[in-house]
């Protein structure tokens, strides 16, 4: 799969297939891929608490969601909470970290397309008790979970905004014709 058919064929699914787990492999190339991804001075704000194949740390994740979240993500064999960096290591504060771990995470979800997996960002978790539970230090902050695995439903196609309405030139607004 070339890096068009994989962004062409990301979708976020809602309904995961439990007994489809997820291989040592698969889970080695996720990562791989999410490692590798640009950050402001190569800083690579990003840490994965992952909980894989329904061990004890997926069933943490779960314990962090929303109920509505919860419900679904449970049938995901991979579960994730994203945690990033705040600030650089001189000390200064690090504005771009939550972009930089977006990328990561963005260059994971891709990876899982070529492995016929679908992921689905959550931003509907607790961030406290994430911290609590998974005693994230000062200066790290819960960014966002994610739930992995092989789609148990049919792709329903998001709506994207066309090229017109997000691509400008000259000022804000003033599309390219
Ligand atoms: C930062 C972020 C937070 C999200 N939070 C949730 C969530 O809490 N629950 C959920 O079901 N989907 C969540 N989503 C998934 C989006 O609803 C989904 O990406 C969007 O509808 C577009 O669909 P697509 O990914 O299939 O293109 C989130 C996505 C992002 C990027």
């Amino acid at each position: 799969m070339d890096v068009r058919e994989a962004v062409l064929n990301r979708w976020s699914a809602r309904r995961y297939d439990p007994k489809r787990l997820i291989g040592e492999e698969e889970f080695f190339l996720l990562f791989d891929s999410a490692r590798r991804a640009p950050s402001s001075y190569n800083t690579q704000p990003w840490r994965y608490i992952v909980g894989l194949n329904f061990d004890a740390t997926h069933g943490k994740v779960l314990g962090i969601l929303t109920p509505g979240n919860a419900e679904w993500a449970k049938d995901a064999p991979l579960l994730g909470l994203l945690v990033g960096r705040e600030y650089y290591p001189d000390g200064r504060p690090y504005r771009d970290y939550r972009n930089d771990c977006g990328m990561s995470l963005m260059l994971l979800f891709l990876q899982a397309t070529e492995l016929g997996l679908s992921c689905r960002a959550m931003g509907g978790f607790y961030p406290d008790r994430a911290r609590e539970i998974f005693k994230i230090p000062q200066g790290w902050q819960p960014v966002v979970a994610f739930a992995c695995g092989k789609p148990a439903e049919e792709r329903r196609e998001k709506e994207k905004l066309p090229f017109e309405e997000i691509v400008f030139r000259e000022e804000f607004g003033r599309r390219w014709t």
